[in-house]
């Protein structure tokens, strides 16, 4: 009977896995904030998204690792065709093909030394327009890569304008853009930037969201939909599930949830301890991101939830 009436039912095709690859390394490195999650090798990586596809979930959004001695103020590497994430989108293009969306983080701090989103002005402090420059060019050497979707994360204004023109202006008009509309300032990142092995200077609270403001997305969803974008995100998930639905209401493009690092971490070491139903307590997260309006969700379960649907 409950079976019957549930409202609301996940389905593999719901999710996307986020994963990480990075470069010259030979075996996968385990992210230890993040049991179970690794940087992949190239290989692996591929690996990773056949699996995906063979346990029906819907896409994959790409992060590149490049080498530390790689990393610069500008986050060169970002913008290298032959970069660890341009390479990434080839491989998993040439090994999935259309079977699975290829979406890629559009974003520098995991190209900077100073593990900023931008790049950073003479007062050290984020230049809004000096990295929509480099946004714009990262946005054109991964749709040359072959990506489905550019995932635009750093939070700079006017971000999906200049991703859209520079997409269309190069001949990349089918390329989609999933906007990291409202994104908060967040503890929750904690692991992930292990993951992407950043070293962050200072904090992001001068393009990332207050967790008191509500109506700042509000805002935030005006202007990228304006600028063109054709799906939008929330993130984290978990502790702003009142602003995807508000999200998710006020729109008519898909909308999409992030459960981000730390919330994949939460689970399993409280899990690990013996605290919690592990199964059970993802599962009813993913429920409760789809109840609350997603239509796609971004988790680090993506394969094992989609396996278990
Ligand atoms: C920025 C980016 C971040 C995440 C995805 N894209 C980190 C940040 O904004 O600090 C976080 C994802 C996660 O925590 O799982 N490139």
């Amino acid at each position: 009977m409950r079976r019957m009436v549930a409202e609301h039912r996940l389905h593999p095709a719901d999710l996307i896995l986020p994963a990480f690859v990075r470069e010259g390394i030979s075996e996968p490195v385990p992210i230890s904030a993040m049991p179970g999650v690794v940087q992949h090798t190239r290989d692996t990586l591929r690996k990773a998204a056949v699996e995906a596809v063979e346990a029906g979930v819907a896409g994959i959004m790409l992060f590149g690792v490049p080498e530390d001695a790689k990393k610069d103020a500008a986050g060169t590497a970002g913008t290298d065709p032959d970069g660890i994430l341009q390479v990434a989108i080839r491989d998993v293009r040439a090994e999935v093909g259309d079977d699975l969306v290829i979406m890629s983080d559009l974003c520098l701090d995991e190209y900077t030394d100073h593990g900023h989103c931008g790049v950073m002005d003479a007062d050290g402090r984020v230049d809004n327009d000096a990295t929509l420059e480099r946004y714009a060019e990262m946005a054109q050497v991964q749709a040359d890569a072959g990506v489905h979707v550019v995932g635009p994360s750093g939070m700079m204004d006017g971000q999906i304008g200049v991703i859209r023109d520079a997409l269309d202006q190069t001949g990349h008009e089918d390329v989609s853009i999933l906007a990291y509309t409202v994104k908060y300032s967040s503890a929750f990142y904690g692991p992930f930037r292990e993951a992407v092995g950043s070293s962050l200077q200072g904090d992001r609270k001068t393009y990332q969201q207050d967790p008191a403001n509500l109506r700042e997305s509000l805002r935030e969803l005006a202007l990228d939909l304006e600028e063109g974008a054709d799906m939008v995100m929330v993130k984290p998930a978990l502790p702003y599930l009142d602003v995807l639905a508000k999200i998710a209401d006020a729109v008519e493009v898909p909308v999409a949830a992030y459960q981000i690092s730390g919330e994949y971490a939460m689970v399993e070491a409280a899990a690990e301890k013996g605290w919690i139903d592990r199964d059970k307590a993802i599962m009813e997260t993913l429920t409760g991101i789809k109840r609350a309006g997603a239509n796609m969700i971004l988790t680090y379960w993506a394969t094992e939830a989609a396996r278990g649907l």
